[in-house]
């Protein structure tokens, strides 16, 4: 296939803007630049790079992103940063974050393109599970812990499912921390039901979705793809809704 038309189908840009990275000398194949968009490539065989990075000829993209606080996790542009924009090196045009961190919140968020994964992961009737480290304001007793495992009334027509919540040790300012896992993905689910039992959320990081969990030498800010086996873990038990 033409290289610029393979660029151009793996979202790299348009037609145009494709011919012009080439012109710029910014693709290279088995290591050697081409400069001329015409140039055939056996997708097969020859190893691509763009910007010197190598080319994955893979249908769908999947990142893990360690969310930082202060940025949105949404497609849209705006004056606030978005998680699409911390992704914006990867050339891939229909990215999105699978499901939703508040701004303030920070940790594992799954980023792709692939839209059946993300709506499988995100369906209400799978009651995917989600573990978060919650720090909290005030002490929270057995009795609270108790509530919060066994369904609370946060304001909507259902009690929340039943969790767990785990005590952990305080944090280095000497606030409670929690893990708590959740099966549900209801809008501010974690800081209502802690508000549920009189308390305060002062940070929040998501640790795990299903079967992936946050890589702890992913920095606020820093990604990478998931490995195979992350993938297949997940892929594997997500079936379609
Ligand atoms: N629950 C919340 O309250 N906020 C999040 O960002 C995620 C879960």
């Amino acid at each position: 296939m033409r290289i610029d038309k393979l660029l151009c189908d793996l979202g790299y840009g348009t037609r145009k803007q494709v011919k012009e990275q080439i012109k710029n000398g910014m693709v290279s194949v088995n290591g050697e630049v081409v400069l001329k968009p015409e140039f055939h490539v056996d997708e097969n065989k020859d190893l691509l790079m763009f910007n010197g990075k190598e080319i994955s000829f893979s249908k769908y993209h999947y990142f893990m992103l360690n969310k930082p606080q202060g940025v949105l996790s949404s497609r849209e542009k705006g004056p606030t940063p978005t998680v699409i924009d911390l992704l914006a090196d990867e050339n891939c045009k229909n990215l999105s974050p699978v499901g939703r961190l508040d701004k303030d919140t920070e940790g594992l968020l799954l980023i792709t393109d692939d839209g059946k994964l993300s709506h499988n992961l995100l369906s209400p009737k799978k009651h995917v599970d989600k573990t978060y480290e919650v720090h909290l304001k005030n002490t929270i007793t057995e009795e609270d812990i108790k509530k919060l495992e066994d369904g609370i009334d946060i304001g909507d027509d259902k009690k929340t499912l039943p969790a767990k919540c785990i005590l952990s040790d305080d944090d280095e300012n000497g606030y409670p921390v929690i893990l708590l896992t959740i099966h549900e993905g209801r809008f501010h689910q974690v800081k209502r039901m802690l508000e549920a039992v009189e308390n305060e959320v002062v940070f929040l990081r998501r640790l795990s979705m299903g079967s992936l969990q946050l890589d702890e030498d992913l920095e606020p800010g820093e990604y990478r793809e998931l490995t195979k086996v992350e993938l297949d873990n997940l892929l594997n038990t997500q079936q379609d809704v």
